[in-house]
């Protein structure tokens, strides 16, 4: 198995930046001339694109990006999933313009019939009966987690390490030496110490989540299906059930959050894995690229909060979001989910990963490089571990800052985009077998470089 040659890695870089750097002035000067942005960025994650400076955004559409200096790239980082539905669908845009320039009334706080098709589909997807809208997943989630604690009067949400479901504090955590929930490196303000709000185990350790749970003072468990935000760790047959059982025999709620997982399949992983969450969680995707998220509970839940003798859902405890459910967000979530994210497009795109993942696997194969793929539907990543990590800590200590830089400029350089956290790919409708083989050779090509092998190509 060859091992990295660190100092050819590092000269490979230099070349690939240079090329970035030369290639893309117009980014470059914008970049340089942001003063008024935090971070030069509108948002400071932003920064987190390789090569220096993130390209400006001219135009979009599909699965294509253009940008200012005119280079145009087969998108797969589709937005990090907000844009899994393609850049603008056309049924998307429609229902937009319709409710924008036609009909009016973008954010009104009175309710249109949209939203009860919505909430009617996400059940026909989801299972869950009763939904509630967000513009974000943090939303969504932050929101879901106040009614956990409101049911069940406990204070604590159970996490995984490494996993990520937005902004919401309690999930930021690692266990400490003694077990105990601690911030995980980089967190930022954490309102109190983690361990009073969080307890946390490692993905696919049941008896870690039992241990965690027999302390009698979790509201909720929150995981995704699959972890899916420090590469992809899929569940070990048995661990989804498990977590449900343990839910059940603890008094705990079952959290799902299948922002990113709906890729899966139309119906996400709650669907085809027969999950049975207490709570549903989605965002990013469902609004083709207009900002919309949801949670859904189930009738129990929804009894026991509404019947909670203090509780006032309305104004006082009312979960939050003015702008939640306004009309140009639901009738976005309707054409895209009516038209857009339908079954038949999942098919196309969860075959196109599947392609996708093979390509890779070739690679890694006949370079011998020690790392894995794994693909959860109509997405797809490599990780720089093999066998591919069970749990978040292991795949957290596989990063590697200048691998993933190399590969995301090798990549960009020559046309093609990946999400600039780690090394995830995502379909669309749109993607083509010729946009799956392009990252096929270009992936195959970056590699031979990397391990001396491009000789013998
Ligand atoms: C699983 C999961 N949940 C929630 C979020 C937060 O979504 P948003 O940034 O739209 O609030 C993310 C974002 O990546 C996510 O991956």
């Amino acid at each position: 198995m060859p091992t990295i040659d660190r100092i050819r890695l590092a000269s490979l870089l230099e070349r690939e930046r240079a090329a970035y750097v030369s290639a893309h002035p117009a980014s470059s000067d914008l970049f340089r001339s942001a003063g008024h942005l935090f971070g030069r960025v509108p948002m400071t994650w932003m920064a987190k694109w390789s090569g220096g400076f993130p390209l400006y955004l001219d135009r979009a559409s599909g699965n294509r990006i253009l940008d200012v200096d005119g280079h145009e790239y087969v998108d797969f980082a589709l937005g990090d999933t907000g844009a899994m539905a393609g850049h603008s669908p056309q049924p998307t845009v429609e229902a937009v313009t319709e409710r924008m320039s036609k009909r009016g009334g973008m954010t009104t706080m009175l309710p249109t019939a949209d939203a009860e098709w919505v909430g009617a589909e996400l059940t026909r997807r989801f299972g869950l009966p009763l939904w509630s809208f967000t513009l974000t997943a943090t939303d969504a989630n932050r929101w879901a987690v106040r009614l956990a604690r409101l049911a069940t009067g406990r204070p604590k949400i159970l996490t995984f390490a490494y996993c990520y479901h937005g902004s919401v504090d309690e999930a930021f955590a690692v266990p400490g030496p003694d077990g105990e929930a601690m911030a995980r490196p980089g967190n930022v303000g954490a309102p109190v110490p983690l361990d009073l709000t969080t307890r946390v185990a490692e993905f696919n350790d049941l008896a870690g989540v039992e241990a965690q749970l027999a302390h009698g003072d979790v509201a909720a468990i929150l995981t995704e299906p699959a972890l899916t935000n420090i590469g992809i760790v899929l569940p070990e047959p048995g661990f989804m059930e498990g977590l449900r059982a343990l839910a059940t025999k603890y008094g705990a709620l079952l959290m799902i959050d299948e922002t990113h997982t709906i890729s899966a399949g139309p119906g996400g992983a709650t669907r085809l894995w027969g999950l049975v969450p207490d709570i549903f969680v989605i965002g990013k995707s469902i609004g083709g690229g207009i900002p919309s998220g949801a949670y859904g509970i189930t009738e129990e839940l929804a009894r026991t909060v509404q019947a909670h003798p203090a509780a006032d859902l309305v104004d006082v405890g009312g979960v939050g979001g003015t702008l939640a459910g306004n009309a140009l967000s639901v009738a976005a979530m309707r054409a895209t989910l009516e038209h857009v994210l339908t079954e038949e497009a999942f098919a196309r795109m969860v075959g196109l990963a599947t392609e996708f993942s093979r390509g890779v696997q070739k690679t890694i194969d006949r370079t011998g490089v020690p790392w894995s793929v794994s693909q959860l539907g109509a997405r797809s990543e490599y990780r720089f571990a093999s066998p591919a990590p069970r749990d978040g800590s292991s795949s957290a200590a596989s990063s590697d800052d200048d691998l993933d830089e190399y590969l995301h400029l090798y990549l960009v350089n020559r046309g093609v985009l990946i999400t600039p956290f780690h090394n995830m790919a995502l379909m669309c409708p749109e993607t083509s077998r010729d946009d799956v083989a392009l990252h096929t050779r270009l992936f195959a090509e970056a590699v031979d470089e990397l391990v001396g092998r491009e000789e013998l190509r």
